[in-house]
């Protein structure tokens, strides 16, 4: 199998939290003990990707060179790609042509989190499936502030509408799309839309419209929050609290996910956890090791 890239689209204005991200990175704020970028990072390293690129704006771009390096501290290879206006997400494969380079891909957005049992299996599958492309969905309350699945009377999917104001189904795309090697291909056919940006639902479409798209659910066990706002960020924050608290494990934690890979060793994760003791964090690394 040909190996799959990473990409974490990590950029965009994030004028929905001003004035927090007047100064920061949206994808670098805090959720609860970790920068939000640790998450969607540690998705891709469980799904089994360790290729990957950062694509953000220039002004944030060394800020997330500065926090994640080369990667190899986590085993894995992180490149890093401007992003110059907010164009749309599907931007993010023709910025990345050259990196993607033939390969299938995953994409995730830097500000989406994924939590839950299942998942783990979802994420091999997807990432071991390369002719067909996956999509990850969600129940939610408030399907009409994201991308909906509209299915027909044999509940197939017919096809996808970004913010309907009256939503088919409750049924929300999240921010986690694996795509085939070509998926550039398509993204270079797409066209701006209305709000100028070339949307990642017209890309979904099209491979809908070629019967080369399936979903995979998550389920009610499972958490997906999307980190944009004020309240989701605070309500994402507060779940990784309670989880962390109560069952004392880490969620988004990049460095268990490299060791559970065996892609550090034993020493490599102590050293790692060493000058992060002060703050617990490298606590919970040296306990993995006893
Ligand atoms: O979170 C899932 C939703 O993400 C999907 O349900 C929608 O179908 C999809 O369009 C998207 O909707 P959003 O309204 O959340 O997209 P937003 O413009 O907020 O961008 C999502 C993230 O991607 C955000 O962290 C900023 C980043 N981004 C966005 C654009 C348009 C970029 O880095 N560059 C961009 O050009």
């Amino acid at each position: 199998m040909r190996e799959r890239k990473g990409i974490i689209l990590a950029g965009g204005s994030g004028s929905r939290l001003f004035p927090i991200t007047k100064g920061i990175s949206k994808q670098l704020l805090p959720v609860f003990d970790k920068p939000m970028i640790y998450y969607p990072l540690t998705t891709l390293m469980e799904a089994g990707i360790r290729d990957v690129v950062v694509i953000s704006n220039i002004d944030f771009l060394p800020l997330f060179e500065n926090l994640l390096g080369d990667g190899s501290h986590f085993g894995i290879n992180i490149n890093y790609l401007v992003q110059e206006n907010p164009d749309g997400i599907a931007q993010a494969f023709l910025l990345a042509e050259k990196f993607i380079d033939g390969f299938p891909s995953a994409l995730i957005l830097g500000d989406n989190l994924f939590y839950g049992d299942k998942l783990h299996s979802q994420l091999l599958k997807s990432n071991s499936n390369s002719e067909r492309s996956t999509i990850y969905t969600y129940r939610v309350k408030n399907p009409e502030r994201y991308g909906v699945i509209n299915f027909d009377s044999n509940f197939n999917i017919d096809n996808i509408e970004e913010k309907p104001q009256k939503p088919r189904s409750s049924y929300a795309i999240t921010g986690l799309y694996f795509y085939d090697s070509k998926v550039v291909e398509k993204a270079k056919t797409l066209s701006p839309s209305s709000r100028g940006e070339l949307e990642i639902t017209d890309l979904n479409n099209l491979y809908i419209k070629d019967g080369l798209l399936d979903i995979e659910n998550i389920g009610s066990g499972s958490a997906w929050f999307d980190t944009g706002t004020f309240e989701s960020l605070h309500e994402a924050s507060s779940y990784i609290r309670t989880m962390q608290n109560r069952q004392s494990l880490m969620i988004g934690c990049p460095e268990q996910v490299a060791w559970n890979n065996k892609w550090i060793s034993d020493e490599d994760l102590y050293r790692l956890a060493l000058p992060l003791t002060k703050s617990g964090y490298g606590n919970f690394l040296i306990e993995l090791l006893n």
